[in-house]
Order: C-alpha cells, then structure tokens, then sequence
C-alpha cells in the first residue's frame, strides 16, 4: 500500500499544503522546527487515529483555530482509499472513510499500516517498560481488532476497578463487588497474555535472522515476553493482592504491567548489553515490524523515518536503506549528505520552510 497524496489544512504549522508522494522513497529535508515530523505524524494519525508524539487533538489544530483536517488518499491493492480527519478544539475527532462517516475512530485501525521510526525508539530497551508496551500494543492493535477491543475494554475494566478502590475507603461495604470486576479482569487479561505471547513468538521468528545479518553473525537476539502474572495464578494473585489494591487504591497485577525483555546472546540486554548493541537491536525490531505486517496482512506498510538515518553509523545506515527494497518510504532529514554514499533511488525530493512544502526534483 502507498500513500498517493496529503491535504493538511490548519494542521500544527500548516494553515495548507498539499503534498503528491511518490511510490517509492520521497525524502523531505529541511532546518529544525520547520514541520517535517508533522508531516509524518498527521500520516501515522491517518493510520492509527492517534498521534505517535501522544498529542491531543487540541494541540494538533493550528494555534488560534477551531478545527484542522487532514486529507489523505492511499492506495491498497489498487483500490483507493480516502481518508478524512477532521480535527476539533472541543470536541472528539470525526473520521470518514471515502466519504463515508465512522461510527467510531477504532474502525479505521487495520486499514492503512504504516510504520513510524523516529530516534526515541532507538532507546526502547533502555527505557522502562511502558515504551516496550506501547510498542508490542500499537502493533498488535493495528494487526488485530479483537485485541484492540479486549485491550480497550480491560483498560476500561481497571480504571473503574481503582476507581471503585477509592470508593471502597469510605463504603467498606462495597468490597465484595470487587469479585465482578475480577472475573472480567481475568477473562479480558487472559486473551492479552495469549495474543502478546504468540506475538513475540512471531517476532522472535523473524528478528532473529535480521539481527543475525546486522551483527555481522555476531549476535543472537531473542525477545521475552515477562509477563507479571501466568494465567494459572492470575484469580490467585488477585486475591491475594485485594488489601494492599485497597491500600494503594490501585490494581497491583496484571497485563498492564508486563515487560519484555531483549536477551543478545543469552544475556538481558538492558543491563549487560552496550548502547550501540541496544540501539541495534532496536533497529532489528523495527525492521521485522516490517516483516510482520507483511506476512500478517499480505500488503507491504509504509515506511516514516524520522530523522533516524543521521542517528545511525554507515553500516547500519545502509543496512536499513538497503533492506527497504521496494515499499514506499517516506524519510525526514536536514540535509541531503546522508543520501549521497547510499546506493537507495530516491524518487522525489521536497524542502520544508515557511509552512510549505516544495518538490525539488
Ligand atoms: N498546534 C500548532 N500550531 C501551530 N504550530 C505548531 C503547532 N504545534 C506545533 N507547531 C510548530 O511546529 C513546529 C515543529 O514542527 P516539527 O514537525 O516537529 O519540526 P521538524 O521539522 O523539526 O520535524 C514548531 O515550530 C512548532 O511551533
Ligand atoms: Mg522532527
């Protein structure tokens, strides 16, 4: 799948720009806080509904307006889809699919696949767990509605269980209805602890080989899912952590705390690995992200690097130029310098500056 065009209008920086991408790379270069993340970002939202920075939509609309819009037009197996995003100050986003009104903004998951690599997500094995599953959740979410409605609906099942955890502090009373929301804990979280364990496996199937090849033979990379409860326990634990979840006014266990853990040749990466070797596993990820969509949904994503190549050395710079091949790509940079020793073909070529966006090519 390709992304044919982009309309933004009153979108961050943007008040209109109207971009025609190319199938295959298109590069967009330009100074520091021109917008060229923005660029990217409003194709991520297209995709996913939500913003890869986390932005709300109030932050999103140009400063002193009421609403933006994003227009995007792709193309999926030769059939066209338009996309329309109309972004509120006051009020939830409203998404239309070739003119067609969502019910709501989760039926656009799954359409359109795009990858976004940007520099933070070179230090998701030094990060703390919370990056790791909103990376494992993101892509699993886009990959597979029934997770993203089970996932939407045990966050929902845990906020109203601490919420009923304040209550409980002054209506004793209420405790035993804790067993409700328990069982639905359980049922809900035992289908994310399945979906997340047979998505690292599928992971680990292919990033093996990519970092095998990145590492010059050198490295053996294998993620671990670390759960913080097994299935077996998970009614047990629950019981068992009822008092101090009372205490603390907080659900103590569960697939909201999980972890995963990137072993290189058998050692925990976080603690024993260097820097470099960590960010090189984090590219490795990223790549078979690529992969995995595509053995998942058959169609090839698109590809947003943002800024990413300058952070990288030449071999591992050419190695993700080369392994790109032939799906669209979309690359932010400053400068036009890190292109010049590659052997990619770049297709078109804007500049960013003064809320524009000029092909060059
Ligand atoms: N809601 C907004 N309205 C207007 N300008 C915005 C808004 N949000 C961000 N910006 C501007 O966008 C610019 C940053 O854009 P960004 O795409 O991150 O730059 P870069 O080219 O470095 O990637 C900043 O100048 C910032 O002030
Ligand atoms: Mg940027």
């Amino acid at each position: 799948m390709y992304i044919k065009s982009l309309e933004l209008s009153n979108y961050r920086n943007y008040e209109r720009v109207q971009i025609d991408f190319d199938k295959g790379v298109n590069i967009l270069y330009g100074d520091n806080a021109v917008g060229k993340t923005n660029v990217l970002e409003s194709i991520y939202l297209s995709s996913t509904t939500k913003s890869h920075r986390g932005s709300r939509d109030k932050e999103i609309v140009r400063f002193g307006e009421y609403e933006g819009h994003i227009r995007s037009l792709f193309d999926k197996n030769d059939v066209d889809y338009q996309v329309d995003i109309h972004l509120r100050t006051d009020k939830s986003k409203g998404i239309a699919i070739n003119g067609i009104k969502l019910k709501k903004a989760a039926e656009l998951m799954g359409v359109i696949n795009v990858i976004l690599f940007s520099p933070e997500d070179l230090s998701i094995i030094k990060n703390g767990p919370s990056d790791r599953r909103r990376f494992i959740d993101s892509e699993l979410c886009q990959l597979d509605k029934v997770y993203l409605y089970n996932l939407t609906s045990y966050n929902k099942i845990v906020n109203q269980r601490n919420n009923l955890l304040k209550d409980i502090t002054y209506h004793p009373e209420l405790t035993d209805t804790l067993d409700v929301w328990d069982s639905q804990l359980i049922s809900l979280g035992t289908k994310i602890i399945d979906r997340r364990t047979l998505f690292v496996n599928q992971l680990n199937e292919i990033i093996y080989d990519i970092h095998k090849n990145l590492t010059g033979e050198n490295e053996k990379l294998l993620i671990k899912y670390d759960p913080n409860i097994e299935i077996m326990e998970y009614s047990q634990k629950l019981k068992r952590n009822r008092e101090k979840d009372i205490k603390y006014k907080l659900t103590s266990v569960g697939p909201h705390r999980d972890d995963f853990i990137f072993f290189i040749n058998d050692m925990d990466s976080k603690k024993y690995a260097s820097q470099g070797q960590q960010r090189t596993a984090a590219l490795s990820l990223k790549l078979s992200e690529i992969k995995l969509v595509e053995n998942i949904t058959g169609q090839k994503p698109i590809l947003l690097l943002d800024d990413v190549l300058s952070e990288l050395d030449s071999n591992r710079q050419n190695y993700l130029l080369n392994s790109i091949g032939n799906i669209q790509t979309i690359v932010t940079c400053t400068g036009l310098d890190e292109f010049i020793n590659s052997r990619l073909t770049v297709n078109k070529i804007f500049k960013v500056s003064g809320g524009k966006v000029v092909r060059e090519n």
